[in-house]
């Protein structure tokens, strides 16, 4: 399985100094809602090759796949069953290899996830520990307990599942294991070495098929505080939090990830791992990225910041902070598969809609590396009202405490038509698709110049034309309160968060913006809710 590298590719690889992912624009597909090829109603492998076409055409370096691996999907395959096989539902091997071969050849590079915190409880690991008994050496690899009281009836610490409910479940044994997520995602003890090396193992897999890098589940929970002491507070932990816990964060897990870019190094072209880490601030997140460590760390903070100038310049600055100290290049996120979209966030409808417009343009103006989640770029609202039949969040059985349900930003993308699937599949899609989004596919969007498509495509366009854009520094300039102007080389851009429209004086050629401008009399009219690119 060689790796066919297109030009563009082998150019960057060529310059191993820069460093491809520090400026890359990487997209998130969420396989199973993708584009589905063989009419189960489910995204596949298979799909998403014949779609890449449109992630060229957008003007992406990357792609990152969720999890497509041998899976009961009790949590959207992140419950993983074999780490070297392909879920039937997806596809199978040689549709993953003829993927990557594909993306490459048309100048993107892979990423896939891997998920080291825990495997899925048909994992033959777990079953070799529950079926074997409390005697099982395969008990080891995991963590299991006595319960607490005098029957052992009580789970062995006071952690909760980030899913809600005990983070403990009890065997037919009578003793516990631990699961941070569902109870179908066992977690694994990595104190064990064998668990080590079985990852390394897993690692060199996918490498050797020829992935670009690995997105790392989890990559902060691995380690868990020695003797595994209660928390004592009630409020559990939530999906992207930042709480302090005895299971997250902890120091020792960066021993692990040390261990894990020696064997990305000892790979050629620039293999990459990204940290989808929790950590409490800026400071502790940059830990993942030290230059012997990861290359990348999600940058949650800013998907959770208000829409607020003022707050968005301090996360801008502490985020920016916090990697440079590092040397490392700070991402930034607005959408992902486990929040609820930004436009609605936003606000939803116009205004959700000219805020996430705005919001584009920042992000992809910051200094840096941006993540795009698949249907941020159709501008997608979040589907709020699915029926409680067809979800599958595995939150949503738990009871109650999350912010959101995650099935509504995980609805099917409309390429194209004007009735469900609209070209998802040639058959229903696993969560229905609105009425509305006939509006939003990429067939309906392309060609109109004020459609959120094509503000991606020409600001994607423009990150590759504009050499100012993408790594390097920035500098705030003068600006009333709720506005933020700042420069890059050669680019200075603007943000009017305020509702209302602000006059401006022009600060160059504009090149790019979302929203219509005016101009008069040496100044510009940069109406509410808008972001404009400038060339000076
Ligand atoms: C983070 C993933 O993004 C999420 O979807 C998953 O449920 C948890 N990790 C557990 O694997
Ligand atoms: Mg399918």
């Amino acid at each position: 399985m060689t790796q066919e590298l297109a030009p563009t590719l082998r150019d960057q690889s060529a310059a191993p100094s820069a460093g491809w992912w520090r400026d890359a624009v990487i997209y998130q597909v969420y396989v199973r809602s993708f584009a589905d090829s063989d009419g189960d109603g489910i995204g596949d492998l298979r799909g998403v090759r014949e779609r890449l076409p449109h992630l060229a055409d957008l003007g992406v370096d990357a792609v990152w796949l969720t999890p497509f691996y041998a899976s009961p999907q009790a949590d959207g395959g992140y419950d993983v069953a074999d780490y070297r096989s392909v879920d039937p539902l997806f596809g199978e091997l040689s549709d993953a290899d003829d993927l990557v071969r594909e993306a490459h050849r048309l100048g993107l590079r892979v990423i896939v996830d891997i998920v080291p915190n825990h495997t899925s409880d048909q994992h033959a690991w777990f079953r070799a520990a529950v079926d074997g008994g409390p005697d099982a050496p395969e008990r080891a690899l995991y963590h299991f307990r006595p319960g607490r009281g005098p029957d052992g009836d009580l789970p062995p610490n006071d952690w909760e599942s980030v899913f809600g409910g005990p983070a403990w479940t009890r065997t037919d044994a009578g003793d516990w294991y631990l699961h941070l997520f569902a109870p179908e995602q066992p977690d694994l003890n990595w104190e064990h070495p064998a668990v080590r090396e079985e990852f390394e193992s897993i690692l060199r897999f996918w490498l050797d098929l020829g992935v670009d890098g690995f997105r790392i589940d989890v990559a902060h929970g691995m380690v868990k505080a020695e003797g595994l002491p209660d928390i004592g507070l009630r409020e559990q932990a939530k999906m992207i939090g930042a709480q302090v816990l005895p299971f997250f964060d902890q120091d020792g897990v960066h021993e692990i990830h040390r261990s894990w870019r020696l064997l990305l190094d000892s790979y050629e072209g620039q293999r990459i791992g990204v940290a989808e880490a929790w950590a409490p601030t800026s400071e502790r997140l940059a830990l993942y990225v030290r230059p012997d460590e990861l290359h990348q760390a999600f940058n949650f903070q800013f998907l959770t910041c208000a829409w607020d100038a003022a707050a968005m310049r301090q996360v801008i600055d502490s985020s920016l902070a916090a990697t440079a100290s590092v040397g490392a290049p700070t991402t930034w996120v607005l959408s992902n598969h486990d929040v609820v979209r930004h436009t609605t966030r936003y606000g939803g409808g116009a205004q959700g809609l000219r805020r996430a417009r705005a919001a584009a343009l920042l992000t992809l103006a910051l200094p840096g590396s941006a993540y795009l989640y698949q249907g941020e770029e159709l501008g997608l609202p979040e589907v709020a009202d699915l029926p409680d039949g067809v979800r599958q969040d595995p939150a949503f059985f738990r009871g109650d405490g999350q912010d959101g349900l995650r099935d509504g930003c995980r609805v099917p993308i409309p390429w194209s038509g004007t009735a469900a699937p609209y070209g998802f599949g040639p058959g229903a899609s696993w969560l229905p698709q609105p009425a509305a989004w006939a509006g939003l596919s990429v067939e309906a969007q392309t060609g109109d110049p004020r459609s959120m498509l094509e503000l991606y495509r020409s600001a994607l366009a423009l990150r590759k034309e504009l050499s100012g854009l993408g790594d390097g520094g920035m500098e705030w300039l003068p600006a009333p309160e709720g506005v933020l102007v700042f420069s890059r080389p050669g680019v200075v851009c603007t943000l009017n968060t305020l509702a209302e429209e602000v006059e401006l004086p022009v600060p160059g050629r504009p090149v790019l913006s979302s929203g219509a401008l005016e101009f008069g009399g040496g100044a510009v009219r940069l109406p509410g809710e808008t972001c404009v690119w400038w060339a000076v």
